[in-house]
């Protein structure tokens, strides 16, 4: 059981690792703030994305949402995300932002486990804390 728990904390570790090495790639010449994430999904692939940022400013594109919409196009619609990590290069806080979480609930599990550094290392809570009432739509038929 100790192995076990053991194996899932270096696995999630090296969750952290990939998304800090997606960061390197980042596009963020505006704000210099160098995202990376890493969803890791129920096949096993992990799929990285970096924040990709724009001169409209408005059209840039979060880490998170970028691995996203990556992975649904290499892995198709079926996508489940079972582990998601997000890091940036600049000893920051970086808490998924509210767009970014709404995105992901789409495809992540409700218990699946969200890393993110915090100020004073890295933070982990389950999806569902992280996003207690997403939007769904669930009209009146
Ligand atoms: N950013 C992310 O990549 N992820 C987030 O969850 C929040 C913010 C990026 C967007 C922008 O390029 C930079 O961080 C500063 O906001």
């Amino acid at each position: 059981m100790k192995t076990m728990n053991m194996n899932r904390i270096l696995r999630l570790e090296e969750l952290t690792e990939q998304a800090r090495a997606a960061a390197l790639k980042s596009y963020s010449p505006y704000s210099g703030f160098r995202v990376g994430a890493a969803l890791r999904l129920t096949s096993g692939e992990v799929v990285t994305g970096t924040n990709v940022e724009n001169v409209s400013y408005g059209l840039t594109i979060c880490a998170e949402r970028s691995a996203l919409v990556r992975a649904v196009a290499q892995f198709g619609p079926e996508i489940q995300i079972e582990a998601v990590a997000v890091a940036n290069l600049n000893g920051a806080a970086s808490p998924p932002c509210g767009a970014c979480r709404q995105m992901l609930a789409e495809f992540t599990l409700p218990d699946a486990p969200v890393m993110f550094q915090v100020e004073d290392g890295v933070k982990t809570m389950a999806f569902r804390e992280l996003l207690p009432e997403a939007f769904e739509m669930k009209p009146r038929s």
